[in-house]
């Protein structure tokens, strides 16, 4: 049955858009309207990212462009295109939504919340009961910053870090209720922070460190400090914990586990191998942990933040009484300061029973990081 990608344009969504064009020969694109032109900047990265010359020119043909707003009943269309396009889907993959850390809860809630329910809507005017497959992000766990957060577990009760995880933790609330209340099946699946060893491109989608880079080069222009070299690189002092740790996942393979997870799913029921566990009844849904093995230390990430800024880091326990201006602007970004504290990891049980407790085919280290965020980095080879 056809397929349709909401948000194939963005980080992750063109990863499973190219992994998806390796078993399905034709997708429906449910763009962004109003965004640009979607066929041409998925191509650019198709070409970016070194696929074949044949498949670039097969893209036009494979793709049928549908332009959505997902904010939007009906995602924009009229009563009648939706019902066309809903009735021709087997599959939804929703991949489409905002990860602004620093936006505001209200717009974070129409993208995020609204968007989900409107693509639930589509899936629940398809004739054929279409799959979904809604993107989520382990960091529904919320503020809780230590021990270990399970595939199976969905509590806001230790509030959140910032209004984007807020945001996602309703999206998947309201995932849960209509997968009850339809008795319908939904495979949820939940990436880490994703990153990548691609460089950067100013045509290619942002990388999400991007943002934290464009975030730390404001604070020092807002605080009146100029791009100083070598030692003449001003401190700032951020709050962390010396043996914190984050998971990166690189999004190819996020891309490659989620579409094998979903390749897994039965249809009209939940995944074989949590079936197989009792952990999802039909009309359910199977949530997927979609993490790299090992995490990434903070002092790695504080090394890659001094290759991208110049600035000293100075890992502190608790916030110093005597900020600097610097310091005291990087407050207001506490979407991202915060997780230099967390220390929990997050367990991946269901997928590793599936696939087996496999290695990574990525090493998430300094140098990969540095490949895909510092412009004319050598990896060594
Ligand atoms: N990036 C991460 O580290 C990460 C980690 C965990 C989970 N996730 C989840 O993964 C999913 C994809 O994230 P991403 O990294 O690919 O984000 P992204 O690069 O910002 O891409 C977002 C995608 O959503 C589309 N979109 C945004 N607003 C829309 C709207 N109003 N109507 C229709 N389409 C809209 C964008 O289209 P345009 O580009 O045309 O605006 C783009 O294709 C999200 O659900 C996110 O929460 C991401």
């Amino acid at each position: 049955m056809h397929v349709a990608l909401t948000g194939a344009t963005g980080f992750l969504g063109l990863r499973l858009l190219r992994r998806l064009l390796t078993t399905h020969p034709s997708l429906t694109i449910l763009s962004h309207a109003g965004s640009g032109d979607a066929l041409s900047r998925i191509t650019r990265f198709f070409e970016l990212s070194g696929a074949p010359d044949e498949l670039v020119r097969a893209l036009p043909g494979r793709l049928r462009v549908v332009e959505t707003a997902l904010e939007e009943p009906r995602l924009g269309l009229s009563r009648a295109a939706f019902e066309k396009l809903a009735d021709g889907l087997g599959t939804i993959w929703h991949s489409a939504g905002s990860i602004n850390l620093e936006g505001d809860l209200a717009h974070l809630r129409r993208t995020n919340v609204e968007g989900t329910r409107h693509v639930l809507d589509l899936a629940a005017a398809g004739r054929h009961a279409p799959a979904v497959h809604h993107v989520s992000t382990a960091f529904v766990a919320g503020a809780r910053r230590d021990g270990v957060a399970y595939e199976d577990e969905l509590s806001g009760a230790h509030g959140f870090e910032n209004a984007y995880e807020r945001s996602k933790f309703e999206a998947e609330t309201l995932v849960r209720d209509w997968a009850r209340t339809h008795g319908r099946p939904v495979l949820v699946l939940r990436p880490s922070i994703l990153v990548t060893d691609l460089p950067p491109h100013p045509e290619l989608p942002t990388h999400p460190l991007q943002v934290v880079e464009q975030i730390l080069r404001d604070s020092l222009r807002a605080a009146g400090h100029q791009d100083l070299p070598g030692t003449d690189r001003p401190r700032m002092r951020m709050v962390g914990h010396p043996y914190g740790h984050l998971n990166l996942m690189p999004v190819e393979e996020a891309a490659d586990v989620m579409v094998r997870l979903a390749e897994r799913s039965v249809p009209g029921g939940s995944a074989s191998g949590a079936a197989a566990q009792g952990s999802a009844a039909p009309g359910g849904v199977t949530t997927y942990h979609v993490v790299h093995p090992h995490d990434v230390p903070v002092p790695t990430i504080i090394a890659l933040l001094e290759r991208l800024v110049p600035l000293h880091f100075d890992v502190v326990p608790e916030r110093p009484e005597d900020a600097t201006p610097l310091e005291a602007l990087m407050d207001f970004y506490p979407g991202f300061t915060s997780y230099l504290r967390h220390r929990r990891r997050f367990d991946d049980t269901r997928v590793r029973t599936l696939f087996g407790a496999r290695p990574s085919g990525y090493r998430v280290d300094l140098d990969y990081l540095c490949a895909g965020l510092v412009h004319g980095h050598a990896v060594p080879g």
